[in-house]
């Protein structure tokens, strides 16, 4: 992991002196953290501890959302405790937040998502406290509600249907069982938990800084959340995942009307869009500038899904391709728009599953937020013009 130096200028302000910072806030450090980060070295993303790529392999959800949002792995009696609350209040969901999304127009999952949290926030805490007891019992409820939320808007979407959680079911086996329609096999369910785990959270990445932002403010924490969705969404953060998905079905259909393999014909198709000055969905990172470590967790449940050798070869052409053209590496969007593919989820359904993994590092940074609290509010530096009067409308637009 290469880490780019960028200087930031000291500048006279009206409100004194204003530091300026790279635009998308590039390499600024707006607070510490204990839940993820780069460690000091600069080779890992580190959660809570451990490597992202550790945990991704081998903890189940249970035991990664303790981590992070409890700051260790939990021991037995823990991680029973933390299984129950979720599978409990993933049966939990209200009628009545299905009721309300029957009304709302046919549309992407993660609009839904959005909507449905607000919602779920007017009928759990319509009055906001920040005790520990408070804050968790709520973590919990939006990590156990969400993806009934998202399955229930698409398949509302579609056709009209809404699939109920099975509390019996461990939590991504009946997560996966209601975003596809039938109950999924063990390897099946085991390479989606890892994905919800690889998801969980970066950083201060857009998302998770949005929750701060709106954590900063003493918001409630569904509010925060549904801004996370909202920022989410974008395809330059977890909107990539769907992109890449379309981009490389894209590319098979050309490839076969042009009676070459993917495997082969993907270089052409990537040159071509390069030429065309087009960015390639699921390539480059703000901060995995060589390796992404959780496309090497990803690559091991590709393997063994159905195609995997095949989807194997297409993806690391692509990855050969970009680094020789680009320098730039595969994130970790690129490998799960293969590997939900391979368990035939559907498309639109690709985003919501990185929020539904992303909901236990948003509420963890919450409550971070929160117990040490500042309100986050930068400085503008105004460029625009003064000293211009109001004029009325008559003679304002005067030709
Ligand atoms: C993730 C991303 C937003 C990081 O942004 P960033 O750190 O600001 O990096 P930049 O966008 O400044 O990229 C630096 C250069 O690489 C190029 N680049 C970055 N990602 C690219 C991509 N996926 N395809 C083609 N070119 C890309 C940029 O155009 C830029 O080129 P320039 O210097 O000639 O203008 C960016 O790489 C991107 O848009 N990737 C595609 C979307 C994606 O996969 N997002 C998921 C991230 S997990």
């Amino acid at each position: 992991m290469s880490r780019v130096e960028v200087e930031c200028k000291m500048e006279e302000g009206p409100l004194g002196k204003y530091i300026i910072v790279p635009k998308g806030l590039y390499n600024v450090v707006p607070d510490t953290t204990t839940i993820s980060g780069v460690d000091p070295k600069g080779e890992h993303t580190i959660y809570r501890g451990y490597t992202i790529a550790d945990i991704g392999e081998h903890a189940s959800f249970y035991e990664a959302a303790h981590l992070f949002l409890y700051g260790q792995l939990p021991c037995e009696d823990e991680l029973r405790e933390i299984k129950r609350k979720i599978d409990t209040y993933r049966g939990q969901v209200p009628e009545k937040i299905f009721d309300a999304l029957k009304l709302v127009p046919k549309t992407h999952p993660m609009y839904y998502g959005s909507y449905g949290v607000a919602l779920l926030g007017q009928y759990y805490a319509p009055e906001w406290r920040f005790d520990d007891d408070f804050l968790y019992e709520h973590a919990l409820r939006l990590i156990a509600s969400l993806p009934v939320i998202f399955t229930a808007g698409w398949h509302l979407a579609h056709d009209g249907t809404v699939i109920r959680p099975d509390p019996n079911l461990d939590h991504a086996k009946d997560v996966l069982r209601m975003i596809i329609g039938r109950m999924p096999s063990d390897l099946e369910a085991r390479a989606f938990e890892s994905s919800l785990v690889l998801y969980m959270d970066h950083g201060f990445n857009a998302s998770t800084f949005t929750v701060r932002v709106i954590a900063s403010t003493l918001s409630d924490m569904y509010s925060a959340v549904a801004g996370g969705i909202g920022a989410l969404k974008g395809p330059l953060h977890g909107g990539a995942n769907e992109k890449a998905m379309q981009m490389l079905l894209e590319a098979k259909e050309q490839a076969e009307k042009a009676g070459k393999p993917l495997e082969e014909y993907i270089e052409e198709y990537i040159l071509q869009k390069l030429a065309r000055k087009e960015k390639i969905m699921g390539f480059g990172h703000r901060v995995y500038k060589i390796h992404d470590p959780r496309t090497d967790v990803a690559a091991k449940f590709i393997k063994q899904l159905p195609e995997g050798e095949y989807w194997l070869k297409v993806l690391k052409k692509a990855e050969e391709v970009m680094w020789r053209e680009k320098k730039l590496p595969a994130n970790i969007d690129f490998y799960t728009a293969v590997l939900y593919y391979q368990l035939g989820i559907p498309i639109p359904m690709y985003t919501p599953i990185f929020a539904m993994g992303r909901i236990v590092g948003w509420t963890s940074h919450y409550i971070e937020q929160v117990k040490n609290n500042k309100i986050i509010r930068p400085t503008e530096k105004y460029v625009g013009p003064t000293g211009l009067k109001y004029a009325p409308i008559e003679e304002r637009c005067k030709k």
